[in-house]
């Protein structure tokens, strides 16, 4: 099978093509490298089919999905806070790029789209676990791009017969996070700064639970969603199951590392949500998905890549 990865030197996406890449497919890489990085892919970099190009650009999509039967759509601008900093920047990317993308895997006549969405869509809801029925109500810029981009894909589906998979991930983590900015994921974030012995910062009082959902689940996910019968035009959830507060997770930490470090606790940010744990029976029912990794057991395996790949910061 030939499949094309967009976003595929980002976090979730080079874990992505390592796995495409060990069941021996074929596949091509699509990346402006604006949040990935080609060291992300040096493990795997000469037997795939790089592009340096943005989904902002329909004519380098098309030229990535030529010949492909499985699109992996994961390209994105994947912060909360920076949309709300500059929410046209994340419509562009996010919205007018996903089109771009249906666009060229309408046709190239590809088998399936397989869409990154995510659990942002649902905003705050009275109800948890969030179920895939329950009313998207997205309460920041980047929650609106992700749930306009299921939309399209289903209208896609509708209207040109375009099969199409959209999956809401849960708070992904795991290695190759990149820990680099304030708008990373916050494990990334919080793990590095026990690894340097820098403080951590909390936004909030630290009571905001997550599904933290590591990422060899996700690409399990990912690769069901490509070719699970009566999947198309669905929405799946892409968690755990379970939730966890932040403060429980630097307990966590520090028990991980063998370190007590106090965080610093400053106001929450604009666009968070509160809670956020996903109902996965959908998923598990109709993609055969099964998170086999718990999220503990993902916590130790990162704090050990990071151990052996984070540069500490010069400051710490
Ligand atoms: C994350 C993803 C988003 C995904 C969504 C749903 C990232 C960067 N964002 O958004 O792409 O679609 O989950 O799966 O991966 N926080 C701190 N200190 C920090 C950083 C963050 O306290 O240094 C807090 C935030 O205010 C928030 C929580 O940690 O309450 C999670 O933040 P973040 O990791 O940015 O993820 P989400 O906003 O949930």
């Amino acid at each position: 099978m030939r499949y094309a990865v967009t976003g595929g030197a980002g976090f979730i996406g080079s874990n992505t093509v390592d796995e495409i890449v060990r069941r021996g497919h074929s596949v091509v890489v699509l990346d402006d490298l604006s949040g990935g990085k080609e060291e992300n892919l040096a493990e795997v970099r000469n037997k795939i089919t790089f592009i340096k190009g943005s989904i902002t650009d329909i004519e380098i999509v098309r030229k990535a999905f030529h010949e492909a039967d499985y699109v992996l759509h994961l390209a994105a601008r994947t912060s909360v806070p920076r949309s709300v900093k500059d929410p046209i920047e994340t419509s562009r990317v996010n919205i007018d790029g996903t089109l771009n993308v249906l666009v060229a895997a309408r046709d190239a006549r590809v088998k399936r789209v397989v869409f990154a969405a995510s659990s942002s869509a649902y905003g705050e809801t009275a109800e948890l676990p969030k179920t895939e029925a329950m009313q998207p109500s997205p309460i920041s810029p980047y929650g609106v791009s992700k749930f306009v981009g299921e939309l399209y894909a289903q209208v896609f589906g509708r209207c040109y017969g375009l099969e199409n998979v959209s999956l809401r991930y849960f708070n992904v983590f795991g290695p190759r996070q990149d820990p680099g900015s304030p708008y990373s994921g916050v494990l990334s974030r919080f793990i590095t700064c026990f690894l340097d012995g820098a403080q951590p910062v909390v936004y909030g009082d630290g009571e905001q639970s997550r599904d933290f959902t590591y990422v060899e689940n996700v690409v399990q996910a990912n690769l069901l969603a490509c070719e699970a019968p009566g999947a198309s035009g669905k929405v799946f959830n892409i968690g755990t199951g379970a939730r966890i507060t932040l403060n429980q997770t630097l307990r966590l930490l520090e028990q991980i590392t063998g370190k007590s470090i106090a965080a610093k606790y400053d106001p929450p940010r604009e666009g968070d949500i509160r809670d956020s744990q996903a109902d996965i029976a959908l998923g598990r029912s109709i993609l055969g998905y099964d998170p086999r990794v718990a999220f503990e057991e993902g916590l130790r395996r990162t704090c050990d890549w990071y151990r052996a790949h984070h540069k500490p910061s010069p400051a710490a």
